[in-house]
């Protein structure tokens, strides 16, 4: 293996028999004492990363399609972000935000407040750790600004699993089985595409006529692509008609933007390609690129709660913030522009490699949040695969879907080299 100091070579090589020797050591320590709730969907044993590169630990090197799940927003190693997290390590490592003020705390309070649709007005945030903890916390926000107990999300939904943001999650019946009530007053309805009637319709016609009544419901929790449950980008004007229903019914409408946010599809938050303007925006994933951060962004009038009704020791670390700051410096200046290009490449790509291979269906997305279905479950499983013994990281998604959310980072030459795997894939599973 190359010693840490080598710069990692960006085209993908494999060459050892996968997993190499030294991964089969790790993930057989690993998997001896490790929770066996993880999904290790197949056997990549990272040692390092650079940009959209990952080298494993015996020195076989991957395009990062994955992005540690959409999480490595301005690629592996980036010097900037690497140079502002060096940097609030030497000064200091943690001193908790709910107790005690710190710069960057302060620093990227403002910047998240202000980056949002101008629609919401002068916003607010609070800083946590993961996705599912934002998620609860917007829960929180959501019945205490209300006073209402009910909340509805849609099928195929991921909001995280810890108990109240799994109530709201429906991806996948395993994900709940087993671990008795969640939280009460949770109702769901079809996302865009899975039934004749969906989003605002269906909430209207049948939850409010026969599960909850409007005054009952303090949010609607709304993925504005939705992610794990197939990258699924709903017609235009859809996403607006949950407004129009939450605004005539008093109803907060929740972007949770953990996966889609931070520049990911071509923009800062994937709602500004709809122009619909939330009550709350929950954010993680890539907000710090790899460091755990989350964020509850809200309109001012309505994050208003007393001390003490929400913290986080960890929530707002400092080394965090720096990472988010430098991070969203480069979204700005540069990572959402090169998202948007190159998820159109991608695009194009795919849907010209469907006329070679009609087993591709259905290829959506926006800028680097791209998904396409296969022509059966086990199909999309065996792609994944075939991908990653050519060196491509990707991941299955919905009921037949692969999804494509490399970081924000990755070159037009990556891209052309992935497409070309992928065609190989293709070739691979039709046989
Ligand atoms: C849209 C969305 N919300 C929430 C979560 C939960 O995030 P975490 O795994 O950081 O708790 C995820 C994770 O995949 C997600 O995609």
């Amino acid at each position: 293996m190359t010693t840490i100091d080598t710069p990692i070579q960006q085209d993908p090589h494999i060459v050892t028999e996968l997993p190499g020797p030294r991964a089969r050591a790790v993930i057989e320590q690993d998997e001896r004492y490790s929770s066996p709730s993880l999904t290790r969907v197949y056997p990549l044993v990272v040692a390092r990363g650079e940009g959209a590169v990952i080298e494993d630990v015996d020195g076989n090197r991957f395009l990062d399609f994955n992005a540690g799940i959409a999480v490595n927003a301005a690629g592996h190693n980036h010097p900037k972000v690497n140079a502002a997290i060096h940097a609030q390590v030497d000064a200091c490592l943690h001193y908790c935000s709910s107790d005690f003020f710190h710069p960057s705390h302060a620093d990227l309070v403002e910047r998240l407040a202000t980056s949002v649709p101008a629609g919401m007005g002068d916003a607010r945030v609070f800083l946590a750790n993961s996705g599912t903890e934002a998620v609860e916390g917007a829960l929180k926000l959501a019945r205490h600004h209300t006073g209402r107990p009910n909340v509805i999300a849609f099928y195929g939904a991921f909001h995280g699993r810890s108990l109240g943001s799994l109530s709201l999650t429906s991806s996948k019946a395993k994900y709940r089985s087993g671990f008795g009530i969640v939280t009460p007053g949770s109702y769901h309805a079809p996302f865009a595409y899975a039934a004749e009637l969906t989003g605002a319709d269906y909430i209207e016609q049948v939850l409010f006529h026969h599960m909850t009544e409007p005054g009952d419901v303090a949010a609607i929790f709304v993925e504005p692509i939705q992610g794990e449950g197939g990258y699924i980008v709903p017609p235009a004007g859809w996403l607006q008609a949950l407004r129009d229903l939450c605004d005539r019914h008093g109803i907060l409408l929740v972007m949770d933007e953990v996966q889609s946010g931070i520049g990911r599809t071509g923009t800062m938050w994937a709602c500004q390609h709809d122009d619909v303007t939330p009550d709350i925006i929950t954010a993680g994933k890539g907000l710090a690129s790899g460091m755990p951060l989350s964020a509850i962004i809200a309109r001012d009038t309505i994050m208003q709660w007393a001390p003490g009704k929400h913290g986080s020791t960890f929530g707002g670390n400092p080394v965090a913030c720096a990472a988010a700051l430098a991070t969203m410096d480069l979204v700005d200046d540069e990572l959402a522009a090169n998202a948007a290009a190159r998820g159109e490449q991608l695009m194009a790509g795919l849907r010209a490699l469907q006329e070679r291979f009609p087993i591709i269906q259905e290829v959506r997305g926006r800028g680097l949040m791209i998904g396409f279905d296969l022509v059966d479950h086990d199909m999309a499983v065996a792609f994944e695969q075939a991908c990653f013994e050519r060196g491509v990281l990707s991941l299955t998604c919905g009921k037949r879907g692969v999804r494509l959310a490399p970081p924000l980072v990755i070159t037009e030459a990556q891209c052309d080299r992935a497409l070309e795997i992928i065609a190989d894939a293709c070739e691979a599973v039709t046989r």
